[in-house]
């Protein structure tokens, strides 16, 4: 294997600055993430324009550090590939104006990553031999959706949140009961000595035949049970919500494998990293006798291998990415 099959992948589109080095799409040579969330824990959450600037510090360095881990000089890579969306459009210029200068000055092609599909291509890291089709239950502050994923770039989305995304009602629930930012990690943590049975939450649309999710109305529900009982115990309250977050996402993933004659399940993003929903999926899978796929925790929650992951596939379909691309703030999948 040679450094001509390495992308540097670039990742900016929120909170964290991220450079991997990845070989022919599945081999990640070196994979540096500097987090900013002591930057913006005392806020409570992302401060876009802080964001922006912190990436700009953070990048260069973030860089060099992959390239020297991945052992690889800047003109021998394959390509640059940066996330162009969808994220904060101030995050994501820094990383796709840093990977367009680097790509014309080593005279190598720019490939712009669409982050979702990142977030897909975290799941071929660890399992190339993944079997297809295959369901991918991408979960993250974001974005809920539920996608088929026929082959590589071919993919087609069963259903997604009509309101807040999976990853978004942790952050806020966890904003009720007192828990910092990031919410997801502290409801996952303390929900682990509650009670799931003690506070009896909403499952929205459950029951519903659709692939579509709802989580409004429960982060709602969890808002008017603290104030009307504020005795409750938290970690009965973070264990309640995440039993009827995970239910309603295990059922619709469920459904989808089934429908689909999908021959195997994996997650993705950030939420993917919670324990409940990875033990809830495992034991799907065997129920349904397909396949589970769980990236490990750091390729959950965004990274830039993910990036140069789906970078490299791109690059081997749709060649390189004109340097005319810009950042596409609500880009989809
Ligand atoms: O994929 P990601 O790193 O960034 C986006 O693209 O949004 O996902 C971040 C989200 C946050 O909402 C965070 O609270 C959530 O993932 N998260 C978790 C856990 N770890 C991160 N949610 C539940 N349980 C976790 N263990
Ligand atoms: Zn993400």
């Amino acid at each position: 294997m040679s450094s001509a099959m390495c992308v540097l992948g670039i990742e900016t589109s929120c909170d964290e600055t991220a450079a991997s080095v990845v070989e022919a799409g599945t081999r990640v040579r070196s994979s540096v993430v500097s987090s900013q969330i002591d930057l913006h824990a005392r806020y409570g959450g992302v401060v876009p324009e802080l964001a922006g600037r912190a990436h700009l510090e953070q990048l260069g360095p973030v860089i060099t550090e992959a390239l020297v881990e991945g052992g690889v000089e800047g003109a021998q890579c394959a390509a640059v590939a940066a996330t162009i969306g969808p994220g904060l459009v101030g995050a994501l210029l820094v990383g796709v104006s840093h990977a367009k200068a680097l790509a014309l000055a080593w005279d190598v092609p720019f490939v712009g990553v669409n982050h979702l599909e990142g977030h897909l291509y975290a799941c071929l890291l660890e399992r190339p031999d993944l079997p297809l089709p295959a369901i991918v239950l991408l979960v993250s502050g974001g974005h809920t959706l539920l996608v088929h994923v026929e082959a590589h770039g071919s993919y087609k989305i069963l259903g997604g949140t009509i309101d807040d995304a999976a990853g978004e009602a942790y952050d806020k629930v966890a904003r009720v009961i007192g828990l910092g930012y990031p919410g997801g990690p502290a409801v996952d943590k303390l929900a682990a000595s509650g009670d799931p049975g003690a506070v009896r939450l909403p499952r929205p649309l459950a029951g519903e035949d659709s692939f579509d999710f709802s989580f409004s109305g429960l982060k709602t529900a969890v808002v008017r049970r603290v104030a009307r009982e504020p005795d409750l115990r938290p970690e009965d309250v973070a264990a309640g919500f995440q039993a009827a977050v995970v239910d309603v996402l295990v059922a619709k993933a469920q459904r989808a494998v089934v429908a689909t004659d999908a021959k195997a399940l994996c997650l993705a993003g950030g939420v993917a990293a919670n324990s409940a929903l990875r033990a809830a999926t495992e034991s799907a899978a065997v129920e349904l006798g397909v396949d589970a796929l769980l990236p490990s925790l750091a390729y959950c929650t965004d990274n830039a291998a993910m990036i140069a992951a789906a970078g490299w596939w791109r690059l081997q379909s749709d060649g390189p990415t004109s340097l005319d691309c810009g950042a596409y703030p609500n880009l989809r999948l």
